[in-house]
């Protein structure tokens, strides 16, 4: 049998109001919780409208999102670790990798940044991509003074490679192996490398590297291609000659320290180049700097700051108009502008401004994912 509840009529739920208003006075526990009539079905004709809530954070975007990172930061500044924890989802070391921070004479290495910086990477469930494995600058002095031959000098390097890239093997996802090889008119760059081991040091250095670790994705990182279609050329023209005789090169990192008046079509045709030399790209180095005139009086004014926001958002579009195997991530060059190694003139080139907040950059970046 089914029984139905009639609606009461008006009497009926003053009559229970205020029964239940006596009940109240009593004991809670009597009181009947559930109301003996229908609740009314029909919403109020306005509801309050709902703020929308920006939610998004680097952390959602189509691609992984890191910063370059510096391990005393980290430690003593509790703002700089909070952005770097809630946002970033890769790091690089700044300069904890580099041959003239971790080499202190043949054979004697300091680890401590560098395992401090991984460490805090797996704890904190973040890819660590390593900078730089074979630079023409950063070199310790006692490689600057090594008189040896050809072999000897590929010794070394095999010798650095396979310490250092063997030391954090699984644990360091990926490696810029060779950075900056080429000059902006796509002459190779007469680094102490190439006049010891010549052009073949760029090879071995891949060789080597995948040899450590043969699971690393293995990057040639430079800079300028948005700007030079002659370096660009060189390089494509290497990864692409490198490839086709089986040397293990996976990637290419475009630095891409900016300004805002870079314009999206030289972004989208450096990281299109890249692309179509079937590699990972990684937009390895961001920043975009606002004063390149470099004057003394900057002020970072609300245009200015959309102008950046506007290259933030193009590097983005750009990234996603590849293939969406192929995008390796956007690293920006430090957290916020007061990190920045652009100190020659006042300048405020990165996503978070000095205080940790979010600049209109921020947003650009955002606005493009899911689209
Ligand atoms: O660590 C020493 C410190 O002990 C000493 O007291 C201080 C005095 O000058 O120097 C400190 O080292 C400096 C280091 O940054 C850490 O702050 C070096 O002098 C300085 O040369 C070094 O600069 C770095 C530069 O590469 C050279 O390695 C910048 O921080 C770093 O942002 C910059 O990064 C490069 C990329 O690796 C490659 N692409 C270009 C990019 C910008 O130049």
């Amino acid at each position: 049998m089914i029984y139905t509840m009639k609606k009461p009529t008006l009497l009926q739920t003053i009559a229970f109001l205020f029964l239940l208003s006596c009940v109240s006075c009593g004991a809670k526990d009597d009181l009947i919780e559930e109301p003996p009539y229908e609740e009314p079905n029909e919403q109020p004709d306005e509801l309050p409208e709902e703020q929308p809530q920006t939610t998004t954070t680097f952390k959602d975007a189509p691609y992984l999102i890191g910063c370059a990172v510096v391990p005393s930061l980290l430690q003593n500044n509790r703002m700089y670790a909070e952005v770097v924890q809630e946002e970033m989802s890769s790091i690089t070391p700044e300069n904890a990798l580099k041959m003239g921070a971790l080499s202190k004479g043949h054979g004697s290495y300091f680890w401590d940044d560098a395992d401090y910086l991984v460490e805090y990477a797996a704890d904190h469930q973040m890819r660590v991509h390593g900078h730089t494995l074979i630079w023409h600058t950063d070199i310790p002095g006692w490689v600057t003074r090594y008189s040896g031959t050809r072999e000897e000098w590929i010794a070394l390097m095999q010798e650095y490679i396979h310490e250092v890239v063997g030391r954090y093997q699984g644990r360091i996802a990926s490696w810029d192996v060779v950075n900056e090889a080429f000059n902006d008119d796509g002459t190779y760059r007469k680094t102490i490398w190439y006049e010891n081991i010549g052009e073949e040091y760029i090879r071995l250095a891949f060789e080597f590297a995948h040899e450590a670790d043969p699971a690393a994705i293995l990057f040639y990182n430079d800079y300028g291609m948005e700007y030079s279609a002659a370096k660009r050329e060189a390089i494509c023209t290497l990864v692409k000659d490198l490839r086709a005789e089986g040397v293990p090169v996976h990637g290419i990192g475009l630095q891409m320290h900016i300004d805002m008046y870079r314009s999206a079509s030289d972004l989208k045709a450096s990281i299109q180049a890249a692309a179509d030399c079937g590699v990972w790209v990684h937009v390895s180095e961001m920043d975009v700097a606002c004063n390149p005139e470099k004057k003394t009086d900057f002020t970072f004014t609300d245009k200015i700051a959309q102008q950046q926001k506007a290259s933030y958002q193009a590097m983005s579009e750009a990234l996603l108009s590849i293939p969406a195997d192929q995008c390796f991530g956007i690293t920006f060059w430090g957290v916020c502008d007061v990190h920045s190694w652009l100190t020659s003139a006042p300048d405020a080139p990165l996503p978070f401004d000095s205080n940790f907040e979010k600049k209109p950059a921020y947003d650009g970046l955002t606005g493009t994912f899911g689209k």
